[in-house]
């Protein structure tokens, strides 16, 4: 067994591109991460980070005629999904892994009742009597706080916050062992959103689900996260626990954007945004992809790539000046 077999979800080296009018976009550039059962991982980054591209990769759902997956492994339980025939992949996507897109409406059938769609999932995924797919409906709608007598409504009967919650409840439906939710709580009000976090921890503490949470939102990070990748143009450029990255962050990326949001703790440091834009994705540039942006790059910088380095016990930096800067939390 390889060291990466003791994780239950361990990508590794992950390399997408899209091929697009000619042009290659280099989407996701070497992404590793690992993930144990029941622990959350926040992939967080601008908009064309890569967030969505790696989700979609390890779904294998990515557009057939445009991506490609270059290089990389995505281990799931020790076995490459990359690898598996499509047979065997159509079950993982529906008995393993579940994913919540951005917009509810989008997995949502407007011309068939709410818990009719959640018992159709139901019914594909489990060798189960209709009886038996409705009343585990029902209870998946009373899970998600929905009273199980609207199982009969439309979707147009329910709010914003109510649809994504049934997304949420069909995702659940088949029992995932990981939850892939891609900016989940994007489309809806505070208070809502307040209220999906809340559900979605509840069932990390039941179920034991494994999630990536994708979000460029650090509150949502702060509180169901217990780890974060910080994807910077394709690339992982800091990774930690939460509580490593929010008290030392350590990438000069990183720290425009978490100075941007209130610590989990100790003073509050507000920083300037991150000034600037992401590189065109089709034309990285050379050395560290940040450089262009970054307010302390030397030449260096814009010559040779960084490595990723542990800066502190089980946090890793891609900046080559990280050894010269401390690391002695924000800001340095
Ligand atoms: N189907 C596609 N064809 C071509 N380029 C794409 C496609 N999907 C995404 N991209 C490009 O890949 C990069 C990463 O996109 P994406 O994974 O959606 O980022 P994020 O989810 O972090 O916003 C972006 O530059 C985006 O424009
Ligand atoms: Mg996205």
């Amino acid at each position: 067994m390889s060291q990466t077999d003791k994780h239950f979800l361990s990508v590794k080296d992950l390399t997408v591109e899209y091929s697009a009018d000619g042009q290659h976009v280099h989407a996701v550039s070497g992404v590793s991460f690992e993930l144990d059962r029941g622990r959350t991982i926040g992939l967080v980054g601008e908009t064309g980070a890569g967030k969505t591209t790696i989700a979609k990769t390890i779904l294998r759902i990515l557009p057939d005629f445009s991506a490609r997956v270059m290089q990389g492994e995505v281990f799931l339980d020790g076995r490459d999904l990359l690898k598996l025939p499509e047979e065997e992949m159509r079950k993982v996507r529906g008995q393993r892994i579940s994913m919540i897109f951005q917009d509810p409406m989008t997995a949502l059938n407007p011309t068939m009742k709410v818990g009719r769609q959640i018992q159709e999932v139901i019914e594909i995924h489990n060798n189960i009597s209709k009886h038996e797919a409705h009343k585990r409906a029902e209870e998946m709608l009373e899970m998600v706080g929905i009273p199980k007598d609207r199982y009969y409504e439309y979707p147009h009967q329910f709010s914003g916050g109510m649809k994504q919650r049934v997304v949420i409840a069909m995702a659940l439906a088949c029992d995932p062992d990981l939850l892939i939710a891609d900016e989940p709580t994007t489309a809806l009000d505070v208070t809502i959103q307040a209220q999906v976090l809340e559900m979605i921890n509840d069932l990390k503490v039941k179920k034991n689900t494994s999630m990536i949470m994708i979000t460029h939102d650090l509150g949502i990070v702060a509180e169901v996260c217990d780890e974060v990748a910080v994807i910077y143009a394709g690339q992982v450029i800091e990774r930690g626990s939460r509580e490593e990255i929010f008290d030392y962050p350590t990438h000069p990326y990183t720290i425009g954007l978490f100075g941007a949001v209130p610590k989990l703790t100790g003073d509050v440091h507000r920083l300037s945004p991150v000034a600037g834009l992401p590189p065109d994705p089709c034309n990285p540039p050379k050395g560290c992809r940040f450089s262009p942006r970054c307010p302390h790059a030397t030449d260096v910088c814009r010559e040779s790539e960084p490595e990723f380095i542990e800066v502190r016990p089980d946090h890793f930096c891609r900046c080559l000046l990280t050894k010269e800067r401390e690391v002695q939390g924000c800001p340095n």
